[in-house]
């Protein structure tokens, strides 16, 4: 076995967003271009000789070819042993808690999160840092650079290691351990919540059902769901990952996981029914016939997280990204803990959690998370919704229902336009800058304008600027219009518009958001001049 260097000349697209670099599979199987990224990040992260690495992705198609390339580069590189999950599997939350719990020198995750796969479809890969969350900015800044130089990378001659048995083997110098991808994540889980009370309300008659989507949570959800806690078989649907995810578009939520929400507003529907994304670290909630929006979830597992072991003793603090509803700024200020706003994207919460201000952190796009890991995390949701079901023994709508009456309600729904011309997104966007000054003020019905502006945020553990991350439009009674431009879309421009309004009035808690926002959508579209600039009168997606 001998270590080779490969010359090579740099790609100029390898620039890694918030989610790493995600790119098409044709993309990715070109010479060179997996090689490139990886020596890129090797260069980038100063790991010292010997030092400990992980590695594994959501078992989409290209994850095992992916997975042997970064093992025998990794060699190359002077690693000293990789933990590499059992056939290439980790879960992302699983793959934050493997690097915690090891102490290594972080870990390369493989996955396009929510997007499909399959030979033409997405594919992913990111560095996490040693806490177990994503790279830095100044880290994913390097990497790019370095991948624009580039001219050689260092690969292991040797064959592929097998994936499929647990056990050690050796590359080179290097040290591969096969390890089960869900004991280590399992016995975390085990350690948070009360599985014992659980246990106990799955073998009272109360159903669940689990939709892994074909995607990486099945393995991790039988073993928990199914095994560990006793859930009937059959508990977990789709639970068997594909690299094609079954040919479905695996993200939680009522369009796509409709299997799903088929059968938990069908006949005869279970008591709790959830389901995660493509790479595990999404979730969404139902109840029988009944929907929580992420951003109730994480207001309601606030207001109820001491019946869980891990937060009896209380939550240090709540961060929720700027869109996400104040629902869960209502508990906090209950409970007398601090609420922060961060822009969209996981990485503003993991220097929170660092630094110990806040345990609990969501988003509206179902993403919730606790200090446990630093990564947003699908089946731990799940499992905090069953100790929450399990201590209360009340249903998920009468939960939800008295968290209204006690909180009030914060109606909320989010509208997607996909695919628009980039310039006429970018018209939109700054035609509303243009118009803060002449809607301050203005009243549209019940509704005035407070203020308005462009969302701005200042770290308050490392004192980092990060500007225009949305334009807010504030009205006096506390509702809100948001406009934001998506940072993950892969086609022209995506815009989003989140509507929020506050509720106090118990006997309006039962109206359908929809009809509830009516007059919030009908301002945001007319400020907006959304039609007139981009030709849409529909959303892509609502949710
Ligand atoms: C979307 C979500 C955002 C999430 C991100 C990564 O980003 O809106 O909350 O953190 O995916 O999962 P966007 O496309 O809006 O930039
Ligand atoms: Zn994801």
């Amino acid at each position: 076995m001998s270590i080779r260097t490969v010359s090579t000349q740099a790609f100029s697209d390898q620039k890694p967003g918030t989610s790493g670099l995600r790119k098409k599979v044709p993309v990715f199987q070109q010479a060179n271009y997996l090689e490139n990224f990886v020596q890129s990040i090797f260069d980038s992260i100063e790991a010292p000789k010997g030092a400990t690495l992980v590695v594994g992705g959501d078992g989409r198609y290209y994850n095992r070819e992916a997975i042997q390339i970064i093992l025998k580069m990794a060699a190359a590189n002077g690693f000293g042993k990789v933990l590499v999950g059992r056939g290439g599997i980790l879960s992302t939350p699983a793959a934050s808690c493997v690097i915690r719990k090891h102490n290594t020198f972080g870990g390369i995750i493989l996955s396009a999160s929510h997007n499909p796969g399959g030979p033409k479809e997405d594919f992913g890969i990111k560095y996490n840092r040693t806490n177990g969350g994503p790279a830095t900015e100044t880290v994913t800044e390097a990497i790019f650079t370095k991948s624009k130089t580039i001219t050689s990378y260092r690969i292991l001659d040797a064959a592929d290691v097998s994936l499929d048995a647990l056990g050690s083997s050796t590359l080179g110098e290097m040290k591969v351990e096969v390890i089960d991808a869900v004991s280590d994540y399992a016995e975390l889980m085990e350690s948070l919540f009360d599985f014992n009370a659980i246990r106990a309300l799955l073998s009272s008659g109360f159903r669940i059902k689990f939709d892994a989507m074909h995607a990486v949570n099945g393995p991790y959800a039988k073993d928990i769901l199914e095994g560990r806690l006793g859930a009937a078989a059959g508990s977990v649907m789709n639970g068997i990952p594909l690299e094609d995810f079954g040919g479905g578009h695996p993200d939680p939520n009522l369009t796509y996981a409709h299997d799903l929400v088929e059968i938990m507003y069908g006949d005869n529907a279970p008591d709790f029914g959830a389901a995660s994304d493509g790479d595990g670290d999404r979730n969404m909630i139902l109840g029988k016939h009944f929907f929580v929006t992420p951003s109730d979830s994480l207001a309601l597992l606030a207001a109820n997280a001491t019946l869980a072991p891990a937060y009896k003793k209380g939550l240090a603090g709540i961060a929720r990204s700027m869109p996400t509803s104040a629902a869960a700024d209502r508990v906090a200020h209950a409970l007398n803990i601090p609420c922060f706003e961060t822009p969209t994207g996981w990485k503003f919460f993991g220097n929170l959690m660092d630094a110990g201000k806040v345990t609990l952190c969501g988003e509206e796009s179902f993403g919730t998370g606790s200090d446990h890991v630093r990564e947003k995390d699908g089946l731990w949701a799940v499992l905090f919704w069953l100790n929450i079901l399990a201590a209360r023994k009340q249903s998920v709508e009468n939960i939800v229902r008295e968290h209204w009456a006690k909180y009030g309600r914060n109606f909320y729904s989010r509208y997607d336009y996909e695919a628009l011309p980039t310039e006429a997104a970018n018209g939109v966007m700054q035609h509303l800058r243009e118009s803060f000054t002449s809607l301050t003020g203005k009243s549209f019905g019940k509704y005035s304008i407070k203020t308005c502006d462009d969302f701005s945020y200042t770290d308050p553990v490392d004192g980092s600027v990060s500007k225009n991350q949305g334009v807010r439009i504030l009205f006096s009674d506390g509702s809100r219009i948001i406009y934001r431009l998506s940072g993950t879309g892969t086609e022209g421009a995506t815009l989003r518009i989140y509507l929020e309004a506050f509720e106090a009035d118990v006997s309006r808690h039962h109206l359908d958001a929809q009809v509830a926002l009516k007059e919030l959508i009908e301002i945001a579209l007319n400020v907006s001049e959304l039609k007139s600039r981009t030709g849409r009168d529909k959303p892509t997606v609502i949710t």
